[in-house]
Order: structure tokens, then sequence, then C-alpha cells
């Protein structure tokens, strides 16, 4: 079976233990909802796990490919293979939508200079394509900055998907949205999941979404992992420590 094994994971940021000996083992296909309180940790994980940041400690492996030493072209191939969205959508807002889904495919390091002309029309089917499985494609042509923040996000997940990714990273994907827009960003979530078999890992901060949509809820608290089990396992008492004991 196919996984992402985190082992004795560590982050320090100077004298703070942002992430503390973390060890988890995350199956393919599932969606797996981050949870904790602010300052928990749930971000750097993700950033761990995508090399956004490098760990002090420990090991992170995908199918086995120790994936914290990757370097140059394996790094960049990882990097492609697991996609991150933000909770600030990350669109080129000046640009359409089209070509914000298209510079999906570039990767990590582009520059605008690259942008002319350098798409092949397979490329734009699969952008358009990619629009349409999240009925964006009529927006096609409009500049990214005109859209509402639910239809960004949607956006970014199209363009997220030009990298085919085998895992989504989202960190707080819904938290500047209002509840109808945040639905249909889960809901897209969810539909590349079961439909592309895409493991998606998601920080949240909305309990009730993360129990709706999630297959296995995993709670951090000063950099530890407290909670990892279902959503029926995650009793009053335990959301209770994990949010509530201090007032933020
Ligand atoms: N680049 C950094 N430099 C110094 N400290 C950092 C850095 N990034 C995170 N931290 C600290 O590490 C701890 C964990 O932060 P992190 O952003 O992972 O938490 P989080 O659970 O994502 O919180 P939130 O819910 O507010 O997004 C916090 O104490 C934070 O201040
Ligand atoms: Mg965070």
């Amino acid at each position: 079976m196919k996984s992402l094994k985190i082992k004795n994971l560590k982050k320090k940021f100077k004298d703070i233990s942002a992430v503390n000996d973390i060890n988890l083992e995350i199956k393919e296909g599932k969606i797996i909802g981050i949870i904790g309180r602010s300052g928990a940790g749930k971000s750097t994980l993700l950033r761990m796990i995508n090399r956004l940041i490098d760990p002090s400690e420990g090991s992170i492996e995908f199918n086995d490919i120790n994936i914290t030493s990757l370097k140059g072209r394996s790094l960049r191939k990882w990097r492609s293979e697991c996609a991150m969205i933000f909770q600030q959508f990350n669109l080129v807002e000046r640009l359409d939508v089209l070509t914000n889904v298209l510079i999906g495919s570039l990767g990590r390091n582009y520059s605008l200079l690259n942008l002319i002309g350098i798409f092949s029309k397979e490329e734009k089917i699969n952008a358009l394509r990619n629009l349409d499985r999240f009925d964006l494609s009529e927006k096609a042509l409009q500049k990214a900055g005109t859209l509402s923040g639910g239809q960004q996000q949607r956006v970014a997940i199209a363009r997220a998907l030009m990298q085919k990714p085998k895992i989504l990273l989202a960190d707080e994907p819904i938290s500047s949205l209002d509840p109808k827009n945040a639905k249909r960003v889960m809901d897209d979530m969810m539909k590349i999941n079961r439909e592309d078999g895409i493991t998606v890992i998601c920080n949240l901060h909305s309990l009730d979404v993360a129990k709706k949509y999630c297959d296995r809820l995993i709670g951090l608290s000063d950099g530890k992992v407290v909670f990892d089990g279902t959503p029926d396992d995650l009793t009053a008492e335990i959301s209770k420590e994990l949010y509530d004991l201090d007032n933020e």
C-alpha cells in the first residue's frame, strides 16, 4: 500500500519547537484533516511535507523514497507530485483565469516572460478541461482578480491539478470564505479525492467542516500529535482539549 510515512519529525525555530517528534503514516487516497489551535504546528508540518522548509530532525518518506533528502531534479519531481494551496489563493490577479491554470504546468520556477506563447494546444485544452470540472470554464478569459474568493480558490485547485499531483496539501483553504463558498471548495477537494484518488491533507480551523469531509483527523497541540482517529472517535472532551483550553 502506497503511503506517506513521517518519522520522528521535528522542526525548531530557535527555541520554539514548532513540530516536536511527529510520527504518522498516511495511506494513499484518503482525506486527512489536521486540526488544532493556532500555533500548534499545522502549517509547519505541511510545509515540511512539500519541502518549502526542511525539518530539523527526522524524515518523511513517500512510497519508501526519503523525500527529506531529495535535491535538484528529484526534488522538483516531488514538488510537482504534492501540490499546495493556501488561504490566500496565490493567483496572479492581473492574468486571466486560463493562464493562471496553465502556470500550474510550469512548476514553481517560472518567470512571467516565459508565459508568452509557450503553452501547447494540448495544455490549453487540459487547463480548460480542469476548469470545466469545477464549472469555471466560462470564466477562463476573465482576470483572476475579478473572481470571488471561492472561485479563486477553485481556480487554484484546477491549477494544482495541472501538475498531476498525488497529494494535495491545503493550508486553511477555506478560512477566508463564507460558508457557501467554503462548501464548494471542500466539495471540489472531495471530488478530486474520490474521482482521481488524490490524497488530500488539509489544515482546517472549523471542526464541523473537518468532521464532515475528512476520513481521518489528526489533532496537533504544541507540535505533537494528541489525537489520531476518525471523526466519530473525536469526543467533545478531546475537541475541547484541542481548541478551548486557551482563549485564542
Ligand atoms: N518561520 C518561522 N520562524 C519562527 N517561528 C515560526 C516560524 N514558522 C512558525 N513558527 C512558530 O512555530 C509555531 C507553529 O507555527 P505554525 O504556523 O505551524 O502553526 P499553525 O498550527 O499553522 O497555526 P495557525 O492555526 O495560526 O495557522 C508557532 O509558535 C509559530 O510562531
Ligand atoms: Mg497555519
